[in-house]
């Protein structure tokens, strides 16, 4: 499948050691706390299953889902479209995202879940945009830092296709990406 797309920025193969990596340590950090994994839909689904399959110690797993793109530019509007189902007091929770660009959506998710006192909150996310951050958030655990490009593949969406490819790849400056 690769061959098709001329700009891979992530391999399949990278991503199963970041979710190795990622994995290892979280399951260390965690192993004597009650841990709650909060899943962000749709786009960090893929990540989510493959980093929780690396995930040794014991947990629960939620989803919550919000949608603030518009086409390739974060819209800055945040609808909320599914809270968890779990109630989270005493947990402690592991936000699962694949992307913190400006932090805005990651900020809002934040804040909706300190509102049902967790024990605490923490943010793990697949890749990392840290050039138009608008917010003081950032991530606990980081799978990898990607150049300022729109990136798609492995849960994310452009104009919701691709989602189903095994990697990463960019646009380019002509909005081609195969
Ligand atoms: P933020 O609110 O600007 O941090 O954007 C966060 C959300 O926008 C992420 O959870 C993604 O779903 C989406 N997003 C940001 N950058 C990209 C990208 O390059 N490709 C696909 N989705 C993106
Ligand atoms: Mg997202």
């Amino acid at each position: 499948m690769n061959k098709a797309y001329k700009n891979v920025l992530i391999s399949k193969r990278e991503l199963k050691s970041i979710c190795k990596r990622l994995g290892r340590q979280i399951s260390q950090d965690y192993k004597n706390k009650r841990l709650l994994i909060v899943c962000v839909l749709k786009s960090s689904a893929l990540f989510t299953a493959d980093l929780m399959r690396n995930i040794k110690c014991e947990c629960k797993i939620d989803y919550m889902s919000v949608s603030s793109y518009d086409g390739t530019k974060s819209s800055g509007n945040i609808e909320f479209k599914k809270d968890i189902d779990i109630n989270p007091e005493g947990y402690d929770i592991l936000l699962i995202d694949d992307i913190i660009d400006t932090g805005t959506t990651l900020e809002y998710l934040k804040s909706v879940l300190g509102k049902k006192c967790p024990s605490s909150i923490k943010i793990c996310c697949l890749l990392d945009k840290p050039y138009s951050r608008k917010t003081n958030i950032n991530a606990d655990y980081i799978g990898k830092i990607i150049p300022d490009k729109y990136v798609y593949g492995y849960g994310l969406d452009y104009d919701e296709k691709y989602r189903n490819l095994p990697f990463i790849a960019t646009l380019d400056d002509n909005g081609e990406g195969r």
